[in-house]
């Protein structure tokens, strides 16, 4: 039993390397990508260079996969697009962000959202204090309940774990409910490019596989994905395309189906666990 579950989950998994979404785009010529980033060059405040040459391309509702050793520059390349590292006085010294074809390279974080870029960083963070339906209006509430009722109904039918828990404190939920709540959240305003960092970091291996299920669930409703993670099995499955980033730049990419076989631990592009 629980061997066909898991079949029937890893089926839910695969895509189809010809995506729809591939197909109506050729067959519309509708070529704006949902997010290019080009030839982004990063310095930190200390003087650091936290990516040197990151290009990529991100298409209406495609998964798109980042893989890379420890300091490749990934969360850099993330964060240089939510507009996060304009904050702390980091610039992009070199390079271009668009969204939709809107030019956000020098946007704060609050313009790229508005532009439909939602992050879920790195260590999920919940406000552990509110209880998880607070937790989901905590950025700011929708205007009009039945906008708010709606935004509530779609998350809670994507987690529904989350549901049966909407009134218990976020801080007693299991670290993998923690972060399904971090994705949740960041899904109530419906944005058009969601960017998970490092989604399964920390959680038992069980956990990553509904994980991956829900992002293929929130990208076959419209919004392109970026995932970030070392769980690259989950990732390369459900990814459409996938970027290999070494020492600030892109070593590699291609459909995911390139790298399937390849042992990308082997070749250094990830860490081992
Ligand atoms: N706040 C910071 N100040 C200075 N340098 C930084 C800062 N954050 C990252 N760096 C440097 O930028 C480079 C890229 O780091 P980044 O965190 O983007 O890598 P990563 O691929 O996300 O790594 P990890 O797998 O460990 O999360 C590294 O050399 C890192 O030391
Ligand atoms: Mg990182």
């Amino acid at each position: 039993m629980a061997t066909a579950q898991n079949e029937m989950r890893c089926a839910e998994l695969r895509r189809d390397p010809a995506s729809p979404v591939d197909s109506a785009a050729a067959a519309t010529g509708h070529a704006i990508p949902a997010l290019r980033a080009s030839g982004l060059k990063v310095r930190y405040r200390n003087g650091a260079v936290g990516i040197e040459d990151v290009s990529l391309t991100v298409n209406p509702g495609q998964i798109v996969a980042l893989f890379g050793p420890n300091g490749a520059g990934k969360t850099t390349t993330v964060r240089a697009i939510s507009g996060f590292l304009r904050t702390e006085g980091t610039k992009i010294v070199n390079g271009r962000v668009e969204i939709f074809g809107k030019d956000v390279t020098a946007a704060e974080p609050h313009e790229t959202y508005a532009a439909g870029v939602a992050t879920v960083p790195e260590r999920r963070k919940v406000f552990s204090s509110l209880t998880v339906d607070d937790n989901l209006v905590a950025l700011g509430a929708l205007p009009g309940r039945g906008q708010r009722k709606a935004a509530y109904d779609r998350v809670y039918d994507l987690f529904p774990i989350l549901a049966e828990r909407r009134g218990q404190l976020a801080g007693r939920l299991s670290g993998g409910q923690q972060q399904m709540l971090a994705i949740a959240r960041s899904l109530m305003r419906q944005p058009r490019v969601l960017i998970i960092d490092e989604m399964t970091l920390g959680l038992h291996h069980s956990l990553h596989e509904p994980l991956f299920v829900a992002v293929r669930q929130i990208a076959a409703q419209g919004p392109s994905v970026v995932i970030v993670d070392e769980s690259t099995g989950f990732a390369l499955k459900v990814a459409d395309y996938c970027y290999l980033l070494g020492a600030g730049q892109v070593r590699d990419s291609g459909p995911a189906e390139k790298f399937r076989n390849n042992d990308l631990l082997a070749v250094g592009y990830v860490e081992g666990d």
